[in-house]
């Protein structure tokens, strides 16, 4: 199957060089996830790729954030994901192991979400739960009588949702769950917001998992592979 006919590289780097782009499975669900964006023609950002003037151009700068979600869920069991998109970053904790079980939530706010997923629940049977809705809402409204071992946090982008997003959620998780928080570069926008400690400002969510870690409820994992773009690290207490 030739993926460059979906997708390409503006640096002129061949796709097949880049990590898990010569797996099979990987490139059957590509393509099926692929054919549904070009249908819609639209896609917001994810760990993969941007669609650019009707191209798909792979985002080799997060070859890091794909290497990092796929090899630490590795020994996972549940996870949580707020935020599924198109599916990409759920594909590669999907193809990491073959037991672990994803609940996904997503206000499914683009065309192409629900049918994303279908293809990807098709895909991978009885691993996959997509629970449509704010996150806000849904993560007061569930409940589990399991922890989650991996939470990955990447729905709304503004700080004061990357915090109650993360804080909602450690309900369902526990010391030694493992925590992704994505877009540690983006702010709350023009507009000012209220910070972990109560005060308004604006702040990057950087400065959020910066908090959580100086307060040491998150621990930095030593064996990552670094990236600016999000926050790694092992949960230290149990809520
Ligand atoms: C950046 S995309 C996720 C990308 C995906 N994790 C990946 O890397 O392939 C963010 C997703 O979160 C969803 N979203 C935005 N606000 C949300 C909210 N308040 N609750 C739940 N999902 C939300 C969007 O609809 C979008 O599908």
């Amino acid at each position: 199957m030739e993926l460059e006919k979906y997708i390409v590289t503006n640096s002129g780097n061949n796709i097949n060089t880049f990590f898990l782009f010569n797996n099979d499975k990987f490139k059957t669900c590509l393509e099926g996830l692929f054919k549904i964006i070009y249908k819609y023609n639209t896609l917001e950002g994810n760990c993969l790729c941007d669609l650019v003037n009707n191209k798909l151009i792979l985002r080799e700068n997060y070859e890091n954030s794909r290497k990092n979600l796929f090899y630490q869920t590795k020994n996972v069991n549940n996870i949580l994901e707020i935020g599924f998109n198109s599916g990409f970053s759920t594909l590669l904790m999907l193809l990491s192991n073959n037991y672990s079980k994803i609940l996904c939530i997503d206000i499914c706010r683009h065309i192409y979400t629900k049918e994303c997923f279908k293809f990807l629940q098709t895909e991978f049977p009885e691993r996959l739960t997509l629970i449509e809705g704010d996150s806000q809402i849904v993560l007061k409204e569930i409940n589990f009588d399991f922890k989650f071992d991996f939470v990955e946090i990447d729905g709304n982008h503004t700080y004061e949702y990357h915090k109650n997003d993360l804080l909602d959620a450690m309900k369902f998780t526990k010391k030694g769950t493992i925590i992704f928080m994505d877009d540690l570069n983006n702010h709350g926008g023009p507009k000012t917001i209220k910070s972990f400690e109560g005060k308004i400002n604006k702040y990057y969510i950087k400065d959020l998992w910066d908090k959580f870690i100086e307060l040491k409820i998150i621990l930095p994992v030593k064996d990552w592979y670094p990236n600016k773009y999000h926050g790694l690290g092992i949960q230290n207490v149990t809520f």
